[in-house]
């Protein structure tokens, strides 16, 4: 069964195969394919434009729609699962088209469905039948795709039309502009959709070269990797980072994609001050002369009526694209009811624990948070694996996050992850034998024992790390140019507490405490947060124009560095971002050198170098070990300590 519930259900040819049946959409509507078809819309939440659109659409291909009015008033409200509904609805209709305030709430309820099931938005997830007519509408309008420049401006975070819009866009070969308001960014897991699967970075551009129409943001630039893929690891950089504002200057702005607040997501509800608004004045630069305003509307107050009347206002032939492009889409799955889901999907290895217990989305908003019972624990697996880490891809909502600990169903034996491993995971995962655990309680409740690893050997002993961030925080003052406006920010968790402990010994040298910041990858919260001052009204932690100490235990391959600079460059654009860490394995996958050593250890890629700190291990010394790890498939050993590695 084919369903449309994420843009990377379909390929692009088939969706200029659906573009070809809009631009004949006349023909449609008298030759009523859908005759004696029915139609079922179940939207839990408010819309206009696309429950009406698809209601028309199905109208005009000369079949019917039945409709509950308000889902509140229907059996949700007695408790029932969306999947019961879904298991219903599916025999009364030969389509579903559905809205849920839940990320992942559609692919859930098309798990239940014998019908193909549309997405018509899933929280702030995706939204594909509108990318659907966003590109249209630019098709029509600029004729290709391919080589656009479009700017996204507004709520990015939440706004589920960005989220398909910009795999569709980075898909076809536009180029993308992100322009968030404040703390609305594209997330994490977004930016690394793109960059894994359609191979796009992201570059950090002047927000005044925009025309400043927006304050309190921070333009970035999405591009194909190449030519700008150095600019992702611009620090102190002038010269690229001149390069890369005078690239921007000369920038053609084609499209301006404006979108709403999405308030309903936020519940805080946080202030309006400083959303990005156009208006005639926008319009009136030189260099916007071409640039079409799209939106998919509803609009609030970003988007001034005084855009109407401008020729390039497009909107409502936006809008009205809806029902041609709907009419084809119909089409376009009833044509393909017999097929298998898409060969356009990510090709990944799905996962589901073998165990009871097992790993959990972090995503608060997913469907399988929300009702587990209408939704099962299933992940996409990457490997071999990437950042020293095991990633998972929730494959309701793909938000991603890290897994560490990892275990053997039959031996019954667990490790904290490590790339080392990689070879016996890949080997467990294909004999369904593969435990993945989010603590060492989940393992141990389930009876699972820790893995032996080898010998481990001292490589730095508590008086020379002291020693070592000694040296480090003068070398850190020495290049700074103004102390009061360093932010040392700790990687989570090792490199936050050396963080802090340079912060210390930056005190006593100059006599003003530094600000301590954290970011965290793949965490479930907020990605960069403020450790001290610990005051609670000091506000979000702002990167803007400082100097920035990036500071990690280990590096390694680079990987989590180049990840962290993304979240940094996507927050605001600091001064400068130096990097310290405590040890340099110098194995690099990727261009970054740090400023600040501790020791260099180059060690063979197969060894394990930890870093103990006295905060984080009950052991209470400072060290930095090295070990290797004992072949994890052995049965049975005797019991030994579970050993974690900063291996990055
Ligand atoms: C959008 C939605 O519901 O996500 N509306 C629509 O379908 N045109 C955008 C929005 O609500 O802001």
């Amino acid at each position: 069964m084919r369903h449309l519930i994420s843009i990377a259900d379909l390929t692009n040819e088939e969706i200029e195969e659906i573009f070809a049946l809009a631009d004949d959409a006349q023909n449609l509507r008298a030759v009523k394919p859908a005759s004696g078809q029915i139609m079922a819309t179940l939207f839990y939440e408010p819309s206009t434009r696309t429950r009406l659109s698809f209601e028309s659409a199905m109208q005009r291909l000369g079949g019917s729609v039945i409709s509950c009015s308000d889902m509140k008033a229907s059996s949700t409200a007695k408790g029932e699962t969306i999947a019961d509904t879904a298991r219903v609805v599916s025999s009364y209709a030969d389509v579903l088209v559905v809205r849920h305030h839940w990320d992942g709430a559609v692919q859930a309820m098309a798990e239940q469905a014998d019908v193909p099931v549309i997405n018509a938005g899933d929280g702030s997830h995706e939204h594909p039948t509108q990318t659907l007519c966003d590109l249209y509408t630019l098709r029509k309008e600029k004729g290709a795709i391919k080589g656009l420049t479009v700017v996204l401006c507004g709520d990015l975070k939440n706004g589920r039309t960005i989220h398909s819009l910009v795999y569709a866009l980075a898909r076809f070969g536009a180029n993308v502009v992100t322009l968030a308001a404040n703390g609305m960014a594209l997330p994490q897991y977004v930016l690394e959709h793109l960059e894994r699967d359609y191979d796009y970075a992201l570059t950090p551009v002047d927000a005044d070269d925009l025309g400043a129409v927006v304050t309190e943001t921070d333009a970035l630039y999405l591009t194909p990797k190449q030519p700008h893929q150095l600019a992702l690891f611009t620090q102190v950089d002038q010269v690229i980072q001149a390069q890369l504002n005078t690239m921007a200057a000369g920038l053609r702005y084609d499209v301006f994609y404006m979108t709403r607040k999405q308030k309903e997501r936020m519940g805080d509800g946080s202030p309006d001050e400083g959303y990005p608004t156009i208006g005639r004045d926008f319009l009136r630069a030189q260099r916007f002369q071409d640039t079409v305003v799209m939106h998919p509307l509803p609009r609030v107050d970003e988007l001034s009526p005084e855009v109407d009347k401008d020729r390039r206002g497009i909107y409502f032939k936006q809008a009205a694209y809806g029902v041609p492009v709907r009419m084809a889409l119909l089409k376009f799955l009833f044509d393909r009811r017999a097929q298998k889901r898409s060969a356009a999907k990510r090709s990944t290895i799905p996962y589901e624990s073998p165990e009871r217990l097992g790993p959990q989305c972090r995503n608060p908003n997913c469907v399988t948070l929300k009702e587990p019972v209408s939704s099962a624990r299933r992940f996409e697996l990457r490997l071999p694996v990437q950042d020293d880490a095991l990633i998972l891809t929730c494959s309701y909502c793909d938000h991603r996050f890290k897994v560490q600990f990892a275990g053997n169903v039959k031996s019954k034996r667990y490790h904290f992850f490590d790339s080392a491993l990689a070879p016996a995971l890949n080997d467990w995962l294909s004999k369904g034998e593969l435990a993945l655990f989010d603590s060492i309680k989940e393992a141990e409740e389930l009876g699972y024992e820790p893995f032996k690893s080898g010998p481990h050997r001292v490589l730095m002993a508590d008086a020379e790390i002291r020693n070592a961030l000694a040296e480090m925080s003068a070398a850190i003052l020495r290049d700074c140019r103004d102390p009061e406006r360093l932010l040392i920010l700790g990687v989570r968790s090792a490199g936050s507490q050396l963080a802090q402990r340079l912060a210390a010994e930056i005190e006593i040298r100059c006599g003003c405490k530094p600000e301590v910041g954290e970011v965290e990858i793949y965490g479930p919260g907020e990605e960069l947060r403020r450790i001290s001052p610990a005051e609670a009204d000091a506000g979000a932690l702002n990167l803007r124009d400082r100097e920035v100490i990036l500071v990690d235990d280990v590096i390694f391959t680079g990987r989590t560095v180049k990840s962290v600079l993304s979240i940094i460059f996507r927050s605001a654009r600091p001064q400068s971002v130096r990097l310290a860490v405590l040890i340099d394995r110098g194995h690099r996958e990727v261009p970054v050198k740090p400023n600040y050593v501790g020791k260099n250890i180059p060690s063979s890629e197969h060894d394990r170098v930890r870093v103990r700190l006295r905060e984080l291990d009950a052991d209470q010394t400072d060290q930095v070990v090295i070990y290797s790890i004992v072949n994890p498939s052995e049965t049975r050993v005797q019991a030994a300590e579970p050993s974690t590695s900063g291996g990055n």
